[in-house]
């Protein structure tokens, strides 16, 4: 089949060069044409593993290829709309702009037996209203929404084989034509087992953001009960152990620490509870903002933790920040709490050094003011405290004695948990982690 993808940022390139593997003829479209010319040279314009070789592999093919040019989606039958819905500046709600231009910008190119498919998380009725757009431009076009599930460093195998489809479609009717291009589109995935399920346009939007709520309440959870057990001497690691063995429950995002950043959880929620006051359902979803609360303080926790650490005082402190990320595997830094940690210690006095195997570029882009070091043991350097901020796995297999050589006080926080205490502590470290004795 022939598919545009408009948008080619975290979500958009990788489904682009998915799509293409997938044996589709595609053309990738953007607005910015630093990240145009990067993906057409089959260079990945941000750190994802495994999209630099799907990129080359299907660039081979000749079915992929990148333009900002919107006239280049006119031919194409299926138009997938993967462009960003960030936070309005000062404001929960998300900023529709880039949506609402994308589909704008679409319609001239497009013919009435195509569909439209909305890819971004939006607030629920957004759908419904960008059908009113195409259906009162004239155009017979469908629109439908399938929202993405994809997690950041895992991009290229969640696009590839997702643990679920969903479709929205009008009256969700299995008989809506958009069913049958759709399960076109993703034959090879559904034959070899995801489901997939259709329904209406408000529904389909409202899984995606319900999945991301739920994921953020877990989390936010094991961090609420890291508070208790921090106060009672528990070990919230334990407990999370223990409490995941419950089938229903499950050890999946119980990892208590720093909290949830990134693009994703913090403004969904956020444009969630926005949304949800607007349709006079606001009560529904007060508890998401103790949601956000606890996951805020986390990182006010992270810096009187190491305040401790270091004697009471951070003022002139060499503190070592381990990870920039959001989480490992990515070089997204939107809404880190290891980089806002990083900010908030240097504020209070500290001389702090951040290191990054891949976010380092983007992290001086937001924080010009911190010191970056590339190499870890130069980042270790008489460092008087370490802070393990984001769980790279070259930092988790660091040899504590071999780093006890570097710096100049054998302290450690763990804003992850995810370090073996035993280990660092029989090499001498003084070790604190969050939620655990
Ligand atoms: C999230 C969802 O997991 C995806 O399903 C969704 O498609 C995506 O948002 C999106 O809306 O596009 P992502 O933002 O890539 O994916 O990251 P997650 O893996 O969900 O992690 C989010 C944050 O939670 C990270 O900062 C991570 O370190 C933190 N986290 C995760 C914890 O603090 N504890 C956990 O146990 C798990």
């Amino acid at each position: 089949m022939r598919i545009s993808v408009i948008g080619c940022g975290y979500l958009g390139a990788v489904h682009a060069a998915c799509m293409a593997k997938l044996g589709h003829e595609v053309v990738g479209i953007d607005v910015d044409e630093r990240k145009v010319n990067d993906l057409s040279a089959a260079r990945a314009p941000f750190y994802e593993p495994g999209l630099e070789n799907l990129l080359q592999e299907v660039q081979q093919t000749g079915r992929l290829s990148f333009t900002t040019d919107m006239s280049a989606a006119s031919g194409s039958s299926v138009h997938f709309i993967c462009v960003g819905t960030p936070q309005k500046h000062g404001e929960n709600a998300a900023d529709l702009t880039f949506v609402d231009g994308a589909v704008h910008a679409l319609l001239p190119y497009l013919s009435d037996s195509d569909i439209v498919v909305g890819k971004s998380t939006v607030p629920v009725g957004t759908a419904a209203r960008l059908a009113e757009v195409l259906a009162s431009s004239g155009s017979d076009a469908q629109l439908v929404w399938n929202p993405e599930f994809l997690r950041e460093g895992h991009a290229v195998a969640d696009t590839l084989q997702p643990d679920r489809f969903v479709y929205g479609v009008r009256e969700g009717s299995e008989d809506h034509p958009a069913v049958n291009v759709l399960d076109q589109v993703y034959a090879t995935p559904l034959a070899s087992g995801s489901p997939r399920l259709v329904m209406d346009l408000p529904t389909a939007e409202l899984v995606k953001t319900a999945a991301n709520s739920f994921l953020a309440t877990k989390i936010s959870f094991i961090n609420a009960m890291a508070e208790l057990c921090e106060s009672a001497g528990a070990d919230v690691t334990l407990l999370a152990d223990a409490v995941g063995m419950d089938d229903r429950i499950g050890r999946k995002f119980l990892n208590a620490g720093i909290g949830f950043g990134g693009g994703c959880l913090p403004k969904d929620i956020r444009a969630f509870m926005a949304r949800a006051g607007e349709l006079g359902a606001d009560q529904a979803l007060t508890f998401l903002r103790e949601v956000d609360a606890i996951n805020m303080r986390r990182r006010t926790k992270v810096v009187e933790v190491a305040r401790e650490l270091c004697g009471g005082s951070l003022l002139g402190r060499r503190l070592t920040v381990l990870g920039a990320a959001f989480k490992p595997e990515s070089d997204d830094v939107r809404d880190s709490p290891a980089l806002s940690i990083a900010a908030q210690l240097q504020l209070q006095g500290a001389v702090v050094t951040v290191t990054d195997p891949q976010a380092l570029t983007n992290a001086a882009r937001r924080f010009p003011e911190l010191h970056y070091e590339k190499v870890t043991e130069d980042a270790l350097d008489r460092a008087d405290a370490v802070l393990l901020l984001t769980e790279w796995r070259e930092y988790l297999d660091l040899d504590p004695y071999i780093v006890a050589n570097l710096v100049s006080s054998a302290r450690i926080l763990d804003g992850r948990n995810a370090l073996d205490p035993n280990k660092w502590r029989s090499a001498g470290w003084t070790y604190r982690g969050l939620g655990r004795p």
